[in-house]
């Protein structure tokens, strides 16, 4: 079954407890958190203080997707923060073996991270430890962008690797799904989406995800 991740990045941080209720009814499970540190990527989002109080408001999982330049610093302390899941880019980690066994050391499942021009071979000698895999289909560093769509294709491509390597981790994937678009990148073999400006950014958060979701589930029937 596929999983629309909700991305808080657009939800209106006056009322987000109450926005987590209403994706909660919709039956979302995981609740994806965009974290920027304003050096790795061009904005800043939010951070420690953000987590610890929606993780007292919600039995939701959280999945951090840390867009910092010094993730080994801050990995564990997202992870007592709140965090199940804590992803972590291949470009900004020059130390991403020791970087995701120290998430998964600390209780949390470990995601590694590719921009969209980032070639799948750098996943190569960490793909039997990662938890699951991000393949940007955006720039990351801002909500409401343009898909782009030559990711659909790495998608693909990740996904009969994974099945010739026997491996299990799951495939997300990350910017500018909106409902067009949600059906092929379903087709295409994700697990995981996240969505942000479609979901949180609509005027009904619930609603959008349950269309979202519904999109999704219609193409692959139509697939099968
Ligand atoms: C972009 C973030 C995304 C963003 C997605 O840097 O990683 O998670 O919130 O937002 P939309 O769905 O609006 O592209
Ligand atoms: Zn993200």
């Amino acid at each position: 079954m596929i999983e629309i991740l909700p991305s808080l990045l657009a939800g209106d941080f006056a009322r987000l407890g109450e926005q987590i209720d209403q994706v909660a009814a919709a039956g979302a499970r995981i609740l994806h958190f965009d974290v920027m540190d304003g050096h790795f990527v061009p904005n800043i989002s939010f951070g420690l203080p953000v987590l610890e109080s929606l993780r007292r408001k919600t039995r939701l999982q959280f999945d951090v997707h840390l867009m910092i330049s010094d993730a080994d610093s801050y990995a564990a302390r997202f992870i007592e923060a709140g965090a199940d899941l804590v992803s972590v880019h291949v470009e900004a980690c020059p130390h991403i073996d020791r970087t995701l066994r120290l998430i998964q050391s600390e209780g949390a499942r470990a995601g590694a991270v590719l921009n969209p021009a980032t070639p799948l071979s750098t996943l190569e000698h960490i793909l039997p430890i990662v938890d699951y895999v991000l393949l940007m289909s955006v720039n990351p560093g801002y909500g409401g962008q343009k898909f782009i769509p030559y990711v659909l294709d790495k998608v693909r491509r990740l996904r009969e690797w994974r099945s010739r390597l026997g491996l299990g981790f799951a495939i997300q994937i990350d910017g500018g799904v909106t409902l067009d678009n949600v059906g092929v990148v379903a087709e295409a073999g994700v697990d995981w989406v996240v969505a942000g400006t479609s979901v949180l950014g609509a005027p009904d958060p619930g609603q959008a995800l349950i269309a979202m979701r519904q999109a999704a589930e219609a193409a692959l029937a139509r697939r099968a």
